[in-house]
């Protein structure tokens, strides 16, 4: 069966010459591979990103990033709170990988000049939910991604290796027999359609977040390598496990803005609109039980009290502390009319991280030869059903780190521009542009009525498939993606917005599938059909593969 791409690769117009690895995304995972093959080895490596470079989840996060560091604490502890925040459906392997290697990952982050925040001569150590010990390191007080990415940016400038490509969004992996062998690629400046041919490809490009009406990702985040890892035959893995975080704050202009977990690990309460805190009593660690706990008693809160929000209470907290802790936060409020010490702030869940994605081994390899993923469009298994706070970024380091070696193993010496040009219709196009000049004419996409149709996808999304689940709900969503998925006219647009409102569908209706063939709740899936955790029937992992489900036990 041919495969179905955003823009057939009849459409292009250049052929690059060969590169030795791309990546896709320019946040922490993406960097990670890239620096270690740039210091390693003196192959030619491409960043893409649809944006600009430093636009990226980990640009945004707050809390920090998390690392065994300090007795007591240990490896084997940041373990164990890792599997038990995933609630049966973590790799016990995969977590250990991460929380072994962990440490020297924050050794290597400091030798770059990384700086995290210092108390008392050492590096300061915050609790967030479901951690047993102070173990998230942080910067800025609240700004640690864009201390790491912009540490990280500049080493990968210096390495003077590693091309990158802003502003180019990568539209489809092109695979030969189980093989990847290149991108097809759209410059967003000039709208030209153009193949880069690479054996080995890294998705790294981050979340889902911009299918739901509120979430914590920045606009980019429209599940654009799943998507294309998809389409090429990879398999998806985990995709029902969708991570909400219990407190964002809406500001005056609708604009979301996170409110950090270290806040509640710095003591801060979470009350109900009478005043009363919720969370004891709910769970022995109160506001620091696992995220999805929490989530789930705030949306029972505001369900009786009929409010969209509950209230967050630093009041008790020096202040004196808190504008070093927090200081972006303080002045976001501010800009809010708001004082973090004086007055009740108002949170509520938005949609935070994709526990799931493409699914890969330890080494971060797909089931593609030489496509590989790492972050958050990765499932690598270290998340499980639900995600311990501040182990993202780490998890995007270790495995970043982890597949150049592998990489490196399989660098092949031909490139497949041969294999490319027998991809449909390709090799007839480029004898056309060697005899003539053709113009292709661009395809205008449809703006006005894509931006209502991703509008209507974020609110179906929301109220069918976000935090609470059921079997009619799920239904109707459905519904509406199929009504829109197939539909050839989204195909083959030099439209930014319709190409990722297609990517979005995909990833939609991915989700859809998973969680409704996810009969029970589990972490970050809650069925009310289901209410019930099921063991027996349901402790693996759902796998989604063109045309294809399988299942695979933990
Ligand atoms: O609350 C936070 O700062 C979020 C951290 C995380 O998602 O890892």
């Amino acid at each position: 069966m041919l495969q179905k791409y955003l823009i057939s690769p009849s459409f292009t117009q250049k052929i690059h010459k060969y590169t030795d690895c791309i990546i896709v995304g320019s946040g922490i995972s993406g960097l990670s591979t890239a620096i270690r093959l740039a210091e390693n080895s003196n192959i030619k490596i491409k960043v893409f990103t649809k944006s600009s470079l430093s636009e990226s989840t980990t640009w945004y996060a707050q809390g920090g990033i998390a690392a065994a560091i300090k007795k007591p604490d240990s490896w084997e502890s940041h373990y164990k709170d890792t599997i038990t925040a995933g609630q049966g459906l973590c790799d016990p392997k995969a977590v250990e990988i991460l929380t072994k290697t962990a440490p020297e990952m924050i050794e290597n982050l400091i030798k770059i000049g990384t700086s995290f925040d210092i108390s008392e001569g050492e590096i300061s150590l915050a609790t967030e939910g479901g951690h047993s010990f102070p173990r998230i390191l942080h910067s800025g007080g609240d700004a640690t991604g864009e201390e790491l990415e912009k540490k990280l940016l500049s080493h990968s400038k210096s390495l003077g290796r590693i091309k990158f490509f802003p502003d180019h969004f990568v539209l489809d992996v092109l695979v030969y027999k189980n093989s990847c062998v290149g991108i097809i690629v759209m410059d967003i400046k000039t709208s030209s359609i153009e193949i880069y041919p690479s054996s080995n490809i890294v998705i790294a490009t981050g979340g889902i977040g911009q299918i739901y009406d509120l979430s914590t990702n920045p606009s980019i985040s429209t599940g654009d390598g799943i998507a294309m890892a998809y389409r090429a035959g990879a398999s998806i893995m985990d995709i029902e496990f969708i991570q909400f975080h219990p407190t964002v704050f809406k500001a005056k202009d609708s604009r979301l803005f996170l409110i950090t977990e270290a806040l509640r690990g710095e003591g801060a309460y979470l009350r109900d609109p009478a005043g009363n805190r919720f969370m004891v009593g709910k769970h022995p660690m109160a506001e620091l039980a696992p995220r999805d706990i929490v989530v789930k008693e705030i949306i029972r809160v505001m369900d009786e009290f009929g409010t969209d929000f509950v209230y967050l209470d630093a009041t008790h907290i020096p202040e004196s502390y808190l504008k070093v802790r927090f200081p972006n936060i303080i002045s976001k409020l501010k800009e809010n009319d708001l004082d973090l010490n004086k007055d009740l702030i108002k949170v509520s869940p938005a949609e935070h991280y994709l526990n799931g994605g493409i699914k890969t081994d330890y080494n971060g390899r797909t089931d593609i030869k030489g496509l590989y993923s790492c972050g958050e469009s990765a499932a690598t298994g270290v998340h499980g059903a639900n995600r311990l706070g501040s182990n993202s970024l780490m998890e995007g380091l270790v495995y970043g780190w982890k597949i150049y070696n592998d990489i490196l193993k399989n660098l092949s010496k031909k490139g497949p521009e041969n294999e490319i040009k027998a991809i449909e219709g390709t090799d007839k196009i480029l004898d056309k542009f060697k005899t003539k000049k053709i113009k292709i004419k661009k395809p205008y996409g449809i703006t006005p009525e894509i931006r209502n149709l991703i509008h209507e996808l974020k609110i179906v999304m929301t109220k069918k498939a976000g935090i609470l689940r059921d079997e009619k709900r799920l239904k109707e969503a459905e519904e509406f993606i199929n009504s829109y998925l197939n539909c050839n006219y989204l195909y083959n647009k030099k439209d930014l917005e319709t190409l990722e409102f297609v990517n979005m569908l995909t990833v939609a209706s991915l989700i859809i599938k998973a969680a409704s063939l996810r009969e029970e709740s589990r972490g970050t899936h809650q069925r009310n059909d289901f209410p019930q955790k099921d063991d027996k029937n349901w402790r693996k992992h759902i796998i989604l593969k063109k045309n294809n489900v399988y299942f695979e036990n933990v």
